[in-house]
């Protein structure tokens, strides 16, 4: 079971370079195109005739004619033309999603479009920003999306999964972060002290450790924007384990990312990620490199996260036990469930009178 109302990133701007792009969201399969203006249109990639998908038809201005039996469907989603025949049924139409391009992703709302609200994009920087020097990438998954968002809402796992990539420490699993429930989705934030630098780069490169301040918003459906701090030894301590101010000085480096998780279907997800160092300490080429060890760190979770799938889908009924680490984790899920419930409530009853 997904949320409906809120917005899902189907791709990175760039992915649309060719006349369609096609993806799977929430069980849904959706064609975006630009029309003539540069705007952008996603419809149900299946055609209310006989379901032949749209994407294998012909662009005929801003309308696409199916190439099976020759129906034009407006952007809209409304059949304009039935090849032979002169009344168009109402009901012989298809779904046009809300879309909107903002941070360098394609956002699709797959909910009520009444309830489409662009301010539930989630606050974020894209590729084009003055701030951060990012760089882009994706992974498709064979696994449930919220497998990934288990992932997300517990670091614990960076001293085990990611000592090849990160180099990362114990202590994301010995200290636990301040956690604070948000309306939609969680903050977490912690200080690391004497850890070994991620990344090791630019000032931070000159110390074998430093204190790290990692903070990130978890929001639904799956959107991580997470802010990474690194200061000389003692500075967490300075700062009373608060978040940073200006009075700390200037970090050594600062490093900012934004990722997020789209459901495809039941067990198969995309995972879309930028990271990369400020403009202030860090230069493009650090970004570069931080984009080779990102994958290879992503890559890592995901050996892991799709491994784990397959064992639990060996028996459904072993459920997992949680333990203290898993604090975001239950109450990411926790917000998850609520929203698809208050959804569920707006659903009005059918009646058989
Ligand atoms: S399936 Fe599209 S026109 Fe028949
Ligand atoms: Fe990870």
């Amino acid at each position: 079971m997904f949320i409906r109302n809120c917005w899902y990133v189907a791709a990175w701007s760039e992915e649309l370079s060719g006349e369609f792009l096609t993806c799977m969201i929430i069980n849904e399969p959706i064609l975006i195109y630009r029309k003539s203006d540069d705007s952008l249109v996603a419809l149900e990639d299946r055609c209310a005739h006989r379901m032949s998908p749209l994407s294998l038809g012909r662009r005929e201005g801003d309308d696409i004619r199916c190439m099976y039996h020759g129906l034009k469907f407006s952007p809209a989603g409304q059949c304009v033309e039935i090849p032979g025949q002169e009344k168009i049924p109402s009901r012989l139409c298809i779904k046009s999603y809300p879309v909107i391009e903002q941070h360098s992703w394609i956002w699709v709302w797959l909910g009520d479009p009444e309830l489409a609200d662009p301010a539930l994009i989630p606050p974020a920087h894209g590729g084009a920003n003055d701030e951060w020097y990012l760089t882009r990438n994706h992974l498709d998954y064979d696994t449930n999306y919220m497998l990934i968002c288990d992932n997300l809402t517990d670091f614990s796992h960076l001293g085990y999964v990611h000592t090849e990539s990160f180099g990362s420490d114990e202590q994301w699993a010995q200290k636990a972060p301040t956690i604070t429930q948000l309306d939609r989705g969680i903050r977490m934030s912690r200080w690391l002290s004497s850890v070994p630098p991620i990344p090791p780069l630019g000032e931070a490169a000159k110390h074998a450790v430093v204190d790290h301040w990692a903070s990130y918003d978890f929001l639904v459906p799956g959107i991580l924007i997470f802010y990474n701090a690194l200061y000389p030894v003692g500075t967490a301590l300075q700062a009373n384990l608060e978040a940073p101010t200006e009075a700390l000085g200037t970090p050594l480096y600062t490093h900012y990312s934004i990722q997020a998780v789209t459901p495809k279907s039941e067990a198969t997800s995309r995972y879309l990620y930028s990271w990369g160092p400020s403009k202030s300490l860090g230069t493009e080429e650090e970004s570069a490199i931080m984009r080779t060890i990102l994958l290879k760190a992503f890559l890592e979770d995901q050996v892991i996260i799709e491994a784990q799938h397959k064992v639990m889908e060996i028996d459904p009924s072993r459920k997992p036990i949680a333990i203290a680490a898993d604090k975001g984790v239950v109450m990411f899920q926790r917000t998850v469930e609520r929203l698809i419930k208050a959804e569920q409530q707006l659903i009005p009853l059918v009646t058989t009178d």
